[in-house]
């Protein structure tokens, strides 16, 4: 087989089973990005999504409840007007209003979206709270996933990084924490930091993390997860922090039909 043949079906293996892959299949055949910016309560969401593309993000995660429709959409905007990627190279992810998820609210809802944001389409629309999870090391979901990997169906997994950096709610003393030992050893192996480790955890359990942050250091290092991935048994192991403990419970919405913050 000529050398260039060869080259090209290595190639073709390798994008398309390897973990390292920056897109996954949808059931309906559309691609989605294995990551995503969030944007919930950033300082300057434009400026963060700027940054975020210019780092290579191409999945933005953004929802009426956030109140930043519109810089998100200045920053698409500005972003395609100088050429950084054009709209169909980004995957844009907007939410139906906690709410407001009566059928005859899903239509107006969705063009209030798209009018804050400047767009004629998005790509994702997802039932905000009921239809997205919590997924981290502290909250592995395995049963959730392995029906969902089973079906076809992709997670979204919010809170990334579990207690390991500062949230809203009170100070926890949940391992693992930023300097957890075994998760630093295995940043050293794979030359990454811990949070690094963490997200391509998510990546390699086939879930898509979501990460946020406001800082160009942190959303640079959140992208820069896919020239390496986890064995098995490193994968195990950090299943082994789960404590069934969910990052937030919203218990505003407890009496919701699909309240889904129960935990154990
Ligand atoms: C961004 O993060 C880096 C590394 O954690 C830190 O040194 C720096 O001070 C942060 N920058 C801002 C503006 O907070």
């Amino acid at each position: 087989m000529p050398l260039l043949r060869k080259t090209i079906l290595l190639l073709f293996i390798v994008s398309v089973f390897s973990h390292k892959s920056f897109y996954r299949t949808l059931n309906d055949g559309n691609k989605i990005p294995s990551i995503a910016m969030g944007t919930f309560s950033l300082k300057n969401p434009k400026q963060s999504v700027l940054m975020a593309v210019k780092a290579g993000f191409r999945h933005i995660d953004t929802a009426k409840f956030y109140r930043n429709e519109y810089q998100v959409g200045q920053a698409i905007h500005e972003l395609i007007e100088t050429g950084v990627v054009t709209r169909d190279e980004l995957f844009i992810t907007g939410k139906l209003e906690n709410e407001e998820h009566d059928r005859k609210q899903v239509k107006p809802g969705l063009e209030g979206t798209l009018k804050r944001l400047g767009l004629k389409y998005i790509d994702l629309y997802l039932i905000h709270s009921p239809m997205a999870t919590g997924v981290n090391q502290n909250y592995p979901n395995l049963g959730l996933l392995s029906y969902c990997l089973e079906h076809n169906i992709q997670v979204m997994a919010y809170a990334p990084f579990g207690f390991m950096v500062p949230r809203f709610v009170s100070y926890r003393p949940i391992r693992p924490k930023i300097d957890d030992p075994y998760l630093t050893k295995l940043g050293e192996k794979y030359g990454k930091d811990t949070t690094q480790i963490v997200l391509r955890y998510l990546i390699d359990r086939n879930t898509i993390p979501i990460p946020r942050s406001d800082n160009h250091t942190h959303i640079t290092s959140n992208i820069d997860v896919f020239d390496f991935s986890l064995t098995q048994n490193e994968i195990l192991n950090i299943n082994e922090f789960n404590i069934d403990t969910k990052v937030y419970v919203l218990g505003a919405l407890k009496d919701h039909r699909y309240y889904s913050f129960n935990t154990c």
